[in-house]
């Protein structure tokens, strides 16, 4: 294994031994949830215990922020590589080098504040200023995004649900105050396409990886 390889594989890695295992247990504390709500709803004495719903947080928090770093981690990896490395930036383009290392800083930094932020207009500024950190470094023209077939694409699939996790972080006050439900159904629906954009990242990224590693060596 040399450095090219180890730095390649960084990123499924970490998807495959913490990101994974954290969308498994959100999931199953996100079902227990939504259980023990409805036998409350319908006067049923739940077996389930009360405090699922702040476990599916306290990892969902975690799992987000994850998602979120584990796509930094591709990008970066892509960026130096395809832009850093094979383009040489730094000689032929220094100021776009030096903004684009400026957007991953500054991507980081808009999560960071999103964690910490309580008001509404907070969160809001801070989850769309991390989601367009994540265009903008992905729209860069060495990452790898599948244009033609985009509907099996592990940018287009990853960066959605990047999205939906950044929003998911944003609007956990609102889900709680409303008693509508509307946000309850809202975070439900986006994070149950996430569920499955998960599992088409597991797809399309051990095929990439394939791909990659079968063509190089031919
Ligand atoms: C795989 C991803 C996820 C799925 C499928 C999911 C699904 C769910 C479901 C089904 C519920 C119960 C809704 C109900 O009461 O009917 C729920 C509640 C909730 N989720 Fe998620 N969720 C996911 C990730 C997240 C993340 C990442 C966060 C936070 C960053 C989060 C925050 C919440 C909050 C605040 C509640 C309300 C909990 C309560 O009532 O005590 N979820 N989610
Ligand atoms: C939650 C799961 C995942 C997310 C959100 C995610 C996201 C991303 C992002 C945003 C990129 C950079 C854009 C790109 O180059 O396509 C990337 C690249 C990559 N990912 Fe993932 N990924 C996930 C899981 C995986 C897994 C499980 C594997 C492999 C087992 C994998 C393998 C790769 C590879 C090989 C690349 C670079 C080559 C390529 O672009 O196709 N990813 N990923």
């Amino acid at each position: 294994m040399d450095i090219k390889l180890v730095t390649a594989l960084i990123h499924p890695i970490f998807a495959v031994i913490w990101v994974f295992p954290l969308i498994g247990i959100v999931s199953y504390f996100a079902m227990q949830t939504r259980q023990r709500r409805l036998q409350a709803a319908a006067g049923v004495k739940s077996k389930i215990p009360a405090a699922v719903g702040l476990e599916h947080v306290k990892i969902g928090r975690l799992m987000a922020g994850s998602v979120v770093m584990l796509s930094l981690i591709g990008f970066a990896y892509a960026t130096i590589k395809g832009g850093f490395i094979e383009k040489k930036l730094m000689e032929e383009a220094p100021f776009r080098g030096i903004f684009l290392i400026f957007i991953f800083a500054f991507t980081l930094i808009s999560l960071i504040l999103l964690y910490r932020a309580k008001p509404k207009i907070w969160r809001a500024t801070f989850a769309t200023l991390t989601s367009m950190g994540l265009v903008v470094i992905g729209s860069q023209e060495w990452i790898f995004r599948r244009g033609g077939e985009w509907y099996i694409s592990h940018y287009y699939y990853g960066l959605t649900a990047t999205i939906f996790m950044v929003i998911s972080l944003a609007i956990i006050p609102e889900i709680y105050k409303d008693r509508s439900l509307a946000w309850r159904r809202l975070h439900i629906a986006l994070n149950t396409i996430a569920l499955f954009l998960f599992m088409g990242q597991g797809i399309t990224g051990m095929r990439d990886l394939a791909e990659i590693a079968f063509y190089s060596a031919k």
